[in-house]
């Protein structure tokens, strides 16, 4: 294992190349992973990049599910990622079993069933279709329009969406644990501040923190609406790893958090495990890899499939 930083990023270029793999690495990831990677973006950037590599290798630098993701699209192909428990409270909101068990407990509700990309191959397969916060609206609105909507298993994504759409749905109470930290009385706090700040967050926030907010999307959304804003000063709500990007895409805006007291930004424990030695040594090792049994990839990939049909 290489000591320096400058010599483990080299490392992992060589072994990179040697086993012909391709980086891809989420928004929330830390700098240093940024830098190196192929290709940096939101779930749905980073599905349609898994779709469409002729790499050998998949080194897939966020949590499991976007991983499994990953290896759902290729199953010829090897999809490592650094840490195994790198998971997200969303997938482990809705348990696949537990959906299974409730969707044949309302089985005469005929539901046509939606789920965020933040859950596990089994509720995949078990879905109609699937969405990410940059294609939730877009799918939404073109579910059928005679069939009840179960949204899995995000509720605050859900409830925007509904907002967005105008289409009711029934919502799984799941939630992200880093989202619904933030409070309106810390943006206010931090607005009270910054009089003049545009504010920008993720719809995985709850309806009081996204009713202060300019703009609610997506984590690749967040790029050009940084970008285009007129506002000097963004107050940036969601995880702080997209700071990383947006600094480097939008190096003319002051992003808060700034020197304040209330962060605006907070870190996902689980996309925090990653790090530069465990990749290289997934590169290198070519473990830890996804497996599934090929029956459930078949189910999961229906689904996703359609989603990127859809968007
Ligand atoms: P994005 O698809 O917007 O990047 O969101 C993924 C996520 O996990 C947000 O917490
Ligand atoms: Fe899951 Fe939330 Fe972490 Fe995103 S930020 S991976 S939704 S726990």
């Amino acid at each position: 294992m290489p000591t320096t930083s400058l010599d483990l990023k080299k490392e992992i270029l060589r072994v990179k190349k040697e086993r012909n793999a391709i980086i891809l690495a989420h928004n929330y990831q830390v700098g240093p992973i940024q830098d190196i990677a192929d290709y940096v973006g939101d779930s749905l950037g980073l599905a349609r990049q898994a779709q469409e590599t002729d790499a050998d290798v998949i080194a897939f630098c966020g949590v499991h599910f976007m991983a499994e993701t990953a290896k759902i699209l290729n199953p010829k192909k090897t999809v490592v990622l650094p840490d195994r428990d790198a998971g997200c409270s969303l997938e482990t909101s809705c348990p696949g079993p537990v959906l299974e068990k409730y969707l044949e407990d309302n089985k005469e509700k005929n539901y046509y069933v939606i789920a965020y990309i933040n859950c596990s191959a089994h509720v995949k397969a078990l879905c109609d279709v699937i969405c990410t916060s940059g294609n939730a609206v877009k799918i939404v609105n073109q579910a059928p329009a005679d069939r009840p909507i179960l949204f899995v298993p995000d509720a605050n994504l859900g409830q925007w969406v509904m907002e967005q759409t105008g289409r009711k749905m029934d919502l799984w109470q799941g939630s992200c644990y880093v989202h619904v930290e933030f409070t309106r009385e810390s943006i206010q706090k931090i607005k009270d501040e910054y009089p003049d700040a545009a504010v920008v967050a993720h719809p995985e926030c709850t309806q009081a923190v996204r009713l202060l907010a300019d703009e609610v999307c997506s984590t690749e959304k967040m790029i050009a609406f940084c970008q285009d804003s007129p506002s000097k000063n963004i107050i940036v709500v969601t995880e702080s790893g997209m700071l990383n990007r947006l600094r480097k895409e939008a190096p003319d805006k002051n992003l808060i958090p700034g020197p304040t007291d209330h962060c605006a930004c907070a870190d996902c424990k689980f996309m925090k495990m990653n790090t530069l030695e465990k990749l290289y040594d997934c590169i290198n090792d070519l473990t830890p890899t996804v497996e599934m049994d090929d029956d459930l990839r078949l189910r999961a990939e229906k689904s996703l499939l359609l989603m990127l049909e859809q968007s």
